[in-house]
């Protein structure tokens, strides 16, 4: 200031510098859009300031372009003027366009809805609590519309989401404003043209996906993570966790019973019990229940068994962790146990030593990563710090991801495939090997939760604990041998398969079925990690398949529905396996139900016989089985049943099924099941045609293995299921 009081020249320019600033944060600033194309039919645009961490600097993976590049060349496929972005109040503002009729999908590990058009939703990683409201193991803020495009928002917040719901005034769709005293069309949600986001941040990264399906805007979305996970091959056939208490002697009868029942067993899950104290965790192997943890894990080793680990991220003051650890974990607690900062690589380090010397290098194959979504009282609180800097908010949407991150890199590191589970996933982990699971334990809402997995690029168990009856004990079995993960979890019930004696046989054949099955889920496994196509699947992922019925739920009424909606006919309650297999699970109390077939031939899977085409359908299989179909031309390769073994290096028979009457062909998987070669070029595609022959009879040919790739098949056999 000068001595008169007035300001010198620097001071004026500052003094209207600083208020020109607070001038633009309360107003509102309208974004000018830029898009960069990365790769084909992907674009990304950066609004304002974008923030320091996000979901693809945490995972840190690579886009698959090369993969992309192949995939077919689409235009922008929004219009462009149609996304606006503002930024006020310290949050940006998005919105995205809609069309009459499309549909969108994902926004999270929804498990009562499919399609979101209509809803409302605060994305924030937590336990399932019964409401599909946002709040959920898997939080994705992505979402793939049925015009066949995605938009991906690039932001670790609590992010809010009007699907369809917000109207505004200057909508190219003009008002539709109607009296409700004597209009029956009033609807409580007049038509809205766009989605619209909220970010609590100055700025963000948007990509946006091409199709041109909708499965082709999923795939790109999960090449862009670096394409999906590929499981070591024993993880895909059953596993089963043992009560926490269990002794290393009750597990090793454990599997001597399963043998007895003649009932396949890949893998054993010990719970908390394995570890000297749990809630909080120690890490450290209990030395009554486990004297010898190396030669447990042999002795399971020897018969085929894996073994898997659970584990919270909580360590207790008691584990040997602690003194190097402490300075790097968070200011707050969970059940007095320290909560470590996984945004340090310091922490990465100390508990990855820990972990690969006293777990990995004795044989452990992987672990289940629980407690890392919520409930927020079984959390730390959003104000607790940390020391990387990294606001709890964001940590609580991805400390799932970084810790699949560090186990899979101890793995990578030893060239062994892990897989294993987690309660929190995020976007970018796609490539990470953890299936998400949970304590929700409704049959109807966990495969909802499977149909939607397959949207946002994660992967879900619809695990088998306990039943009331024998019958929801089987019709759980079933539908569990055709997810990503095939699990009986007896941690606090102590159920084995055989617990339920009057269907010990059936639950063994859906068992028995799932390790024939092998290779054709191990097939689809590898599409997910080669091309990005997840291996089960939502019916809306199938191009065409548009059952869409414009319904009002329910009658108006006063009490009971005074707000009546429009809705759409929801396809969550039967999914596909790859390309050729439905799944329609039954659930307990039903005899029968329902299945929309989509276009073309489809046939029963157990007998080959014609189900139906492009119909619905009412089935009634009885008890034994669950309703499978396969589409004309469906070629599915199978073990022969008999001393199936997951051993690396063992071969297995093979029968390849095949229903219908196209000629057609198919591409058989194959590598050495555990390591990481295939991504060297160490694995094989086989083709399998059928054609008919002179004789007008369907033949079946399987090209030979090249030289010096995988060979893990022995004997191979057709078998034509349609006569
Ligand atoms: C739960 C988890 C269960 C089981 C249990 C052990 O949080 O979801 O699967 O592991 O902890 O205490």
């Amino acid at each position: 200031m000068t001595k008169n009081g007035l300001l010198t020249g620097r001071q004026f320019y500052l003094l209207v510098f600083c208020m020109l600033c607070s001038f633009l944060r309360l107003n509102a600033q309208d974004q000018t859009i830029h898009w960069t194309k990365l790769s084909s039919g992907v674009w990304s645009a950066r609004i304002g300031k974008p923030e320091r961490v996000n979901f693809t600097s945490i995972s840190g993976v690579k886009p698959k372009t090369d993969v992309i590049n192949k995939l077919p060349e689409v235009g922008f496929p929004i219009e462009e003027s149609a996304v606006k972005a503002v930024i006020f109040d310290g949050k940006t503002y998005l919105q995205f366009p809609l069309d009459k009729g499309e549909q969108i999908f994902g926004l999270g590990l929804n498990f009562q809805t499919v399609g979101q058009r209509g809803r409302i939703l605060r994305l924030h990683m937590d336990h399932f609590g019964g409401q599909d409201n946002g709040r959920n193991h898997a939080p994705v803020p992505f979402y793939v519309s049925s015009k066949g495009y995605g938009v991906f928002i690039n932001s670790a917040r609590y992010l809010d989401v009007w699907v369809g719901t917000a109207v505004a005034k200057e909508s190219k769709v003009p008002m539709d404003s109607r009296d409700r005293n004597t209009d029956k069309a009033w609807t409580s949600q007049p038509y809205s043209d766009n989605v619209s986001v909220l970010i609590p941040a100055e700025g963000v990264e948007i990509t946006v996906f091409g199709g041109p399906t909708t499965l082709d805007a999923v795939s790109r979305f999960n090449l862009y993570h670096g394409g999906g996970c590929l499981p070591p091959k024993w993880g895909l056939g059953f596993w089963h966790r043992t009560p926490t208490l269990y002794t290393d002697s009750l597990v090793l009868n454990e599997v001597t019973q399963f043998k007895k029942h003649q009932f396949p067993l890949s893998v054993i899950g010990l719970e908390p019990g394995w570890q000297s104290k749990s809630y909080p965790c120690t890490y450290e192997w209990d030395p009554g229940r486990f004297p010898d943890p190396a030669k447990f894990v042999k002795q399971l080793k020897e018969q085929g068994v894996q073994v898997n680990l659970w584990m919270n991220p909580y360590i207790s003051p008691e584990s040997q962790l602690i003194k190097k650890l402490k300075p790097f974990t968070a200011s707050h607690t969970v059940w007095s146990g320290f909560v470590p900062d996984y945004g340090l690589p310091q922490v990465n380090q100390i508990i990855g030593d820990h972990l690969k010397r006293f777990q990995l290098d004795i044989g452990i194959s992987g672990f289940k990563m629980d407690e890392n979504d919520g409930f927020d009282s079984w959390l730390w609180p959003d104000v607790t710090l940390f020391p990387s800097k990294i606001p709890a908010e964001q940590m609580r949407q991805f400390y799932g991801v970084m810790m699949q991150k560090m186990t899979s890199a101890l793995y990578r590191d030893q060239n062994k495939r892990t897989y294993g589970l987690v309660r929190a996933s995020n976007a970018g982990a796609s490539s990470f090997p953890f299936v998400i699971y949970n304590d929700y334990y409704s049959h109807r809402d966990f495969i909802t939760a499977l149909i939607n997995s397959s949207f946002i690029g994660v992967l879900w168990t619809p695990e088998v604990r306990s039943s009331a009856t024998s019958e929801e004990w089987l019709r759980r079995m079933q539908t569990v041998c055709f997810s990503p993960l095939a699990m009986l979890n007896a941690w606090s019930d102590g159920t084995k398969p055989w617990s339920f004696p009057d269907v010990e046989k059936q639950v063994a054949d859906a068992a028995n079925l799932r390790m024939q099955l092998i290779p054709y889920i191990y097939t689809c496994f590898a599409e997910y990690a080669f091309y990005g196509r997840p291996p089960m699947r939502a019916m809306n992922l199938l191009d065409g398949f548009t059952p869409v019925t414009d319904k009002v739920e329910g009658k108006l009424s006063s009490t009971e529905n005074p707000y009546a909606q429009a809705t759409l006919k929801e396809m969550k309650d039967q999914f596909m396996v790859g390309d050729n297999i439905l799944v329609a699970p039954i659930f307990t109390g039903e005899t029968e139900r329902k299945v929309v077939l989509p276009k073309g031939k489809w046939f029963d899977f157990y007998t080959g016989k014609t189900a139906g085409e492009g119909e619905v359908i009412t089935v009634s299989p009885g008890l034994d089985k669950i309703p499978v179909f396969v589409r004309d031309g469906g070629i599915i390769p199978m073990f022969q049943p008999d001393k199936i073994s997951l051993i690396p290096g063992v071969k297995n028979n093979l029968i390849i099924r095949f229903y219908g009457s196209k000629e057609t062909s198919y591409h058989l998987y194959d590598d050495d099941g555990e390591t990481f070669d295939y991504e060297k070029g160490a694995f094989s595609w086989r083709e399998i045609s059928i054609k008919k022959g002179k004789n007008g009879k369907m033949q079946g040919t399987i090209s030979s293995v090249e030289k010096s790739k995988p060979d893990n098949f022995g004997t191979v056999k057709f078998q034509f299921m349609t006569e």
